[in-house]
């Protein structure tokens, strides 16, 4: 076999290989921080809620005086932010007239099985048929390494998604999961919002409408001419490295884009805001914090994590996101003068020119606020080691395929269709123990989880909270209590980081 290169780099900070831009850097701070729009269901026939959205190429505007192609939901990046309600049962219509299929995957969603967007279940390009894709869904068919034909399913030009949404508010998103492709997709722009309430959360007197935010953290690099940059699976056709050689460890970009836009900047007032905090990247981490002058200046108050609202508000100096981990946070703006700049601060990308900062609040004027964070925020379900049925370990390792190429497993097996990692039993408790040589977010679909050691020691004050993404780093143990509600069938449990993922870091499991 032959060796791994990079080994030396698996312990440090870093998750990844910088792709340098080739076009001229904007300047920071410059660009209004665009905002997602909106969309709420209309009434369908059947009296559910149904969204509609197309997936398709357009141009936009992402570095200033040059044009991007992206391939977006809805023709954005990100894509509409979706407002829907818990218990209320609500269908996405997903229309693909992209020249690829694609598969879309409801993050942190209580989803059916069927609904899921499993990475072999496709929506085709409208007009073309499974016999032009192949029967693995891809042209060259290359790139699958994951057993048989069978499993695939193909649905020409548009699909409808059926989200039950028994679940509590909680700041969702949805994304690519076309299988070895997710990470060239989203990297292209197919990811947006999925902001899920309910009544318990409405009646909080948190921050509200432009005072309610949400911030998709990305990280990019571009051509000279504008375009993407990407390293392309296949280097014999463009004559450079190629992702599953030189960046196998995770593509990083060298320009921070929070809502598509690079460094923006929001205005706000002295009050109190809602940040809803994405880490949308292929395979950056953050640590982020809140400096005027280049000195912390401001702690965030947690609300909610991945998956819903805490019991009570914590209060953090740093957050770390890991790639497919959300924040839900209150930042108190009214300490601060008119006229002061409050800067949101990557302390992990401090190595890669401008990578240190995010973004930046200018705050604007005084104005009134009636919004709190009140001391109990909700009642989520508490749960006990004592509850467990059973545990497992989930191993995520990097070994090498046939040829030497990096490939990423899950207990020293890549991912296979037809294969299963585990059978958890529906309506129990299960203690599973996920262990790296690596940073590895690893997420599971359809069930949350609470986390409850790291390495045999306490979790961290910002693992709090039912999550469906946790970060995992080198060496190192998490614990995890994984309640299975909701529905049977075939889920994945998968490294977040896209780069991984496409190079087969994913195992099912099956609810029974
Ligand atoms: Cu956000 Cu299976 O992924
Ligand atoms: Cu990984």
């Amino acid at each position: 076999t032959a060796g791994v290169t990079g080994c030396g780099a698996l312990a440090g900070e870093t998750t990844g290989e910088v792709l340098t831009t080739r076009a001229p850097r904007p300047e920071p701070f410059r660009v209004p921080l665009p905002l997602p729009r909106r969309l709420t269901p209309t009434r369908g026939p059947n009296g559910t809620d149904r969204l509609e959205v197309e997936q398709r190429e357009a141009d936009v505007e992402i570095l200033p005086g040059l044009r991007t192609r992206i391939w977006g939901y809805d023709g954005t990046f990100p894509g509409p932010a979706f407002v829907a309600r818990a218990d209320r049962r609500t269908d996405l219509v997903v229309r693909n007239t992209l020249p690829v299929p694609t598969s879309t995957h409801l993050h942190g969603g209580v989803t059916p099985p069927g609904s899921d967007g499993h990475p072999t279940d496709l929506v085709l390009p409208e007009g073309d048929s499974a016999a032009d894709w192949g029967p693995r869904g891809s042209h060259s068919g290359h790139a699958s390494h994951h057993g048989g034909t069978d499993g695939w399913t193909f649905h020409e030009g548009e699909r409808t998604y059926e989200y039950p949404l028994r679940q509590r508010a909680a700041t969702l998103w949805y994304h690519d999961h076309r299988m070895d492709f997710s990470a060239p997709q989203v990297w292209r722009g197919l990811a947006g919002f999925f902001l899920l309430s309910d009544a318990e959360e409405e009646a909080l007197p948190l921050p509200r409408e432009e005072r309610d935010v949400p911030l998709m953290l990305t990280d990019r690099s571009f051509e000279e001419d504008g375009s993407f940059r990407y390293p392309s699976l296949d280097p014999s056709l463009t004559g450079e490295p190629g992702v599953r050689d030189a960046y196998h460890s995770g593509v990083l970009g060298d320009i921070q884009l929070v809502n598509g836009a690079p460094w923006p900047v929001l205005e706000v007032t002295a009050t109190r805001y809602r940040l809803r905090l994405l880490n949308a990247s292929n395979a950056r981490r953050y640590r982020l914090a809140l400096e005027r002058d280049g000195a912390r200046a401001a702690r965030f108050t947690q609300i909610g994590s991945d998956a819903g609202l805490l019991e009570k508000p914590l209060t953090h100096e740093t957050l770390t996101l890991a790639p497919g981990e959300r924040f839900d946070v209150v930042v108190d703006f009214s300490r601060f003068p008119a006229g002061s700049a409050v800067d949101l601060v990557n302390e992990l990308g401090g190595d890669t020119d401008g990578m240190g900062r995010v973004m930046r609040f200018r705050v604007a004027r005084r104005a009134k606020d009636d919004s709190r964070v009140p001391a109990v925020l909700s009642a989520p379900e508490r749960i006990a080691r004592r509850q467990s049925v059973a545990s497992r370990r989930f191993d995520f390792r990097l070994t090498n395929e046939d040829g030497g190429h990096a490939l990423w497993t899950v207990n020293g097996r890549p991912f296979s269709l037809d294969g299963t990692w585990a059978r958890p039993r529906l309506d129990t408790v299960e203690l599973w123990a996920l262990s790296s040589d690596f940073h590895h977010p690893v997420h599971l679909h359809m069930a949350h989880f609470k986390v409850v050691s790291r390495s045999g020691r306490a979790p961290a004050a910002t693992d709090a909270g039912w999550k469906d993404t946790v970060d995992v780093r080198p060496y190192e143990t998490v614990e995890v209590l994984v309640r299975f509600a909701g529905h049977r069938g075939r889920y994945m449990v998968h490294c977040h980081n896209l780069e991984h993922e496409d190079m087969a870091m994913m195992a099912n499991f099956d609810v029974v």
